[in-house]
C-alpha cells in the first residue's frame, strides 16, 4: 500500500539497480515499417526520467512494448528481471502502472469508485481491504470527492487524476506517465507534479513521456530523445540542452530559464565581452567549470551571485 501523502521535501536518490533493461529492440506494425529501431537502454530503480522526440517518433509505442500492450518485438525487454512476453505480460503489468495519452483510452467502468476498485479487486483485495485501497488513492489523488461521479461526465482534468489514481491503488513499482500534463489547467498541471515528486519520494521509478520541458518536475534529470524510432540522446538534461541539433530533430525547445539565461548572457557579452570575465562572475557560465542553469532556483542563484560582484565593482570604484 502506499504511504499517505508525504510531507518532506527530501528527494529519493535513485539507486543503481536496473529494473527495466531494452536490449537491442526493434518493433514494427506491419512488418513493412519498422517504427523502433535497435533500441537499447536501462532504467534503474527509482529513477525519474523523460522520453522525448517529435510526433510519430515512437515514443507511445516504446511504452506500449514494456507492457505488452503490443507484440512482436524484436530484441529483448526484460522488467524486473521478467522477460516481456505473452507469458509474463500479467506479472509485468502488476509492476509497472500506466497512464495513457488519452485518458478515454484507460477508462471503460462507469463510476470513478469501480474504475479505482477494477485494478486492486483483480489483485485479489476485497471487502474492508479493497474499500481502504479504493479510499487511500482517491484521497492521495485527490479524487475522493468524486467517487460516485459517472465517467463520462467527467473533465478531461479529473479523468487524467482518476487515471492516476486507478493506478496508484494497484501500488505498481514503476509509473509510466504518457503526456501527462496535455490539456490540463495551470493549477492541474502543479498538482500533477505534486503528485509526481510524491512517486518518486516514494522511491518509485518514473518514466514521463513529453514534449513541454518547462513543465519538467526539477528531479527529472535523465533523457532519453527518440528521432524516427532510433535513440539519438541518452543523459542528463543538462547536457540534452547543449545538443541544439538534437533539440531541433526532435522538434523540442530548451526550457525558458535556458533561454532567459542564454539572454542575460549574451546582453553582458554585447557590453564588454571581458566584464565577467574581469569581475570573476559566472556569467557567462564556463560549461566545463560551472553548468549552465537548468531551473529558476539554479539561475537565481547565479544572477544573485554575479549582481553581487557587479555591484562590489561599482562600489569600489565610487569610494
Ligand atoms: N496501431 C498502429 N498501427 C500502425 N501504426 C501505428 C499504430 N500506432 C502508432 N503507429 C505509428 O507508429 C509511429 C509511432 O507512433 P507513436 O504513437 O509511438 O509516436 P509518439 O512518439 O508517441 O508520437 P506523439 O508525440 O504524437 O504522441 C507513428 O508513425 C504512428 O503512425
Ligand atoms: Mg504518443
Amino acid at each position: 500500500m502506499p504511504t499517505a501523502k508525504s510531507t518532506t521535501n527530501s528527494t529519493t536518490q535513485p539507486t543503481t539497480v536496473p529494473v527495466i533493461v531494452f536490449e537491442d529492440v526493434s518493433f514494427s506494425y506491419h512488418s513493412q515499417v519498422q517504427i523502433l529501431h535497435n533500441l537499447s537502454f536501462s532504467v534503474n530503480q527509482g529513477d525519474a526520467m523523460v522520453f522525448l522526440g517529435e510526433n510519430g517518433s515512437g515514443k507511445s509505442t516504446l511504452f506500449l512494448n514494456l507492457l505488452h500492450l503490443v507484440s512482436g518485438h524484436s530484441g529483448s525487454i526484460v522488467v524486473e528481471n521478467l522477460e516481456v512476453s505473452r507469458k509474463t505480460e500479467k506479472k509485468v503489468r502488476q509492476r509497472v502502472g500506466i497512464i495513457f495519452q488519452n485518458s478515454n483510452d484507460q477508462l471503460f467502468l462507469p463510476t470513478v469508485k469501480e474504475e479505482i476498485a477494477f485494478g486492486p479487486y483483480n489483485l485479489g483485495f476485497s471487502g474492508e481491504d479493497l474499500e481502504n485501497r479504493i479510499i487511500h488513492a482517491a484521497k492521495s489523488i485527490g479524487v475522493d470527492d468524486i467517487l460516485d461521479k459517472k465517467i463520462f461526465h467527467l473533465s478531461q482534468g479529473e479523468k487524467k487524476r482518476v487515471a492516476i489514481a486507478a493506478v496508484y491503488a494497484m501500488d505498481p513499482e514503476i509509473y509510466l506517465f504518457d503526456e501527462p500534463f496535455a490539456n490540463l489547467d495551470p493549477k492541474t498541471k502543479t498538482d500533477l507534479a505534486q503528485i509526481l515528486l510524491e512517486l518518486h519520494q516514494q522511491g518509485k521509478t518514473i518514466l514521463l513521456i513529453s514534449h513541454d520541458l518547462d513543465r519538467l518536475p526539477e528531479f527529472f534529470t535523465r533523457a532519453i530523445v527518440l528521432h524516427a524510432g532510433a535513440k539519438t540522446f541518452d543523459g542528463t538534461l543538462r547536457d540534452l540542452y547543449s545538443h541544439s541539433e538534437i533539440l531541433t530533430q526532435a522538434n523540442l525547445q530548451v526550457p525558458s530559464v535556458v533561454e532567459l539565461y542564454n539572454l542575460v548572457k549574451n546582453k553582458l557579452m554585447e557590453r564588454n565581452p571581458h566584464l565577467i570575465e574581469k569581475i570573476g562572475g559566472e556569467i557567462p557560465a564556463n560549461p566545463k567549470s560551472i553548468p549552465i542553469p537548468i531551473t529558476i532556483n539554479e539561475f537565481s542563484k547565479i544572477l544573485d551571485r554575479t549582481l553581487d560582484k557587479i555591484l562590489e565593482q561599482i562600489l569600489e570604484k565610487t569610494n
